[in-house]
């Protein structure tokens, strides 16, 4: 299928870099116009909705934190105003505030709670009233609406040192599950993607030296990094009617490294 996305409206939240900058654009390559979300990098964001606008759908860029309400809520009355509607929420927006447990302060475990965890429940809650408002629409897609928690491997490898990136992470999977249960039956599609190690700048320290690289593929069987774009063709298919009949799953996209490597030979 050509353009899988035609006529849809997707907002892709931290939408300036990283994999959140690859799903935006490979959702305009399919066809879909959307929404660049993003909190710090005007001029990132920027450039991401040229690129979506060179492959023929429309882009606009919005400033929101995804962990304020009042922000979010405008956000989505902006696409509203912009595009008519939003079908496809891409929650992707999320950092790391990594610390040794003790060393942890409580404004670091309440940042990463807050925009990982909370912006999703925020962002996801604006979706559902918007696609309960519209319902589906035939000739536009077989759903109601489509959302996409971007999740991690670490919903359920457990990683000293980052117990707030964990625990939000872990948070994702009953969010996403407990909610695609609640609004299956308005047939809306909640799902994950839980990326493994992506070439982005969140990991930079884990890729960028030949040495740290080697390092990382001893957690990886597939024996490459993943690159952002991986992830930008999952999301493009979990937002497509291809996948109409996948609902409450999370799509692991990570090499294998959930595969516990370290048991290859050992254990
Ligand atoms: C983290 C990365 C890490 C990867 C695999 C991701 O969720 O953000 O920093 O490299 O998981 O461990």
């Amino acid at each position: 299928m050509q353009s899988p996305l035609a006529g849809q409206k997707a907002i892709v939240t931290g939408a300036s870099s990283g994999i959140g900058r690859a799903v935006a654009i490979a959702m305009g390559r399919a066809g879909a116009d959307v929404l660049v979300n993003f909190v710090s990098s005007p001029d990132a964001a920027e450039q991401v909705a040229r690129q979506i606008r060179a492959s023929g759908s429309k882009a606009i860029v919005y400033k929101a934190d995804v962990s304020n309400e009042s922000e979010v809520a405008e956000m989505f009355a902006h696409a509203r105003a912009e595009f008519g509607t939003v079908d496809i929420l891409v929650a992707n927006a999320g950092l790391q505030q990594d610390a040794a447990f003790t060393e942890m302060t409580l404004a670091q475990w309440n940042k990463v709670i807050s925009v990982n965890l909370g912006g999703q429940f925020l962002c996801a809650r604006e979706a559902v009233k918007e696609f309960r408002r519209r319902g589906v629409v035939a000739n536009v897609s077989k759903a109601a609406g489509k959302i996409i928690c971007m999740s991690s491997v670490h919903q359920v490898i457990p990683w000293g040192g980052h117990v707030n990136y964990a625990a939000s992470k872990g948070g994702i999977d009953l969010l996403m599950r407990s909610l695609a249960q609640e609004v299956a039956p308005e047939r809306i599609r909640v799902n994950s993607i839980a990326p493994g190690a992506i070439r982005t700048p969140i990991n930079r320290d884990a890729w960028e030296t030949p040495e740290a690289y080697k390092r990382l593929m001893t957690l990886i069987p597939y024996g490459r990094i993943g690159e952002p774009e991986d992830i930008g063709k999952a999301a493009v298919w979990l937002a497509s009617d291809e996948s109409d009949y996948v609902v409450g799953t999370t799509l692991f996209v990570d090499g294998g490294m959930t595969l516990y490597p370290g048991f290859s030979d050992n254990g």
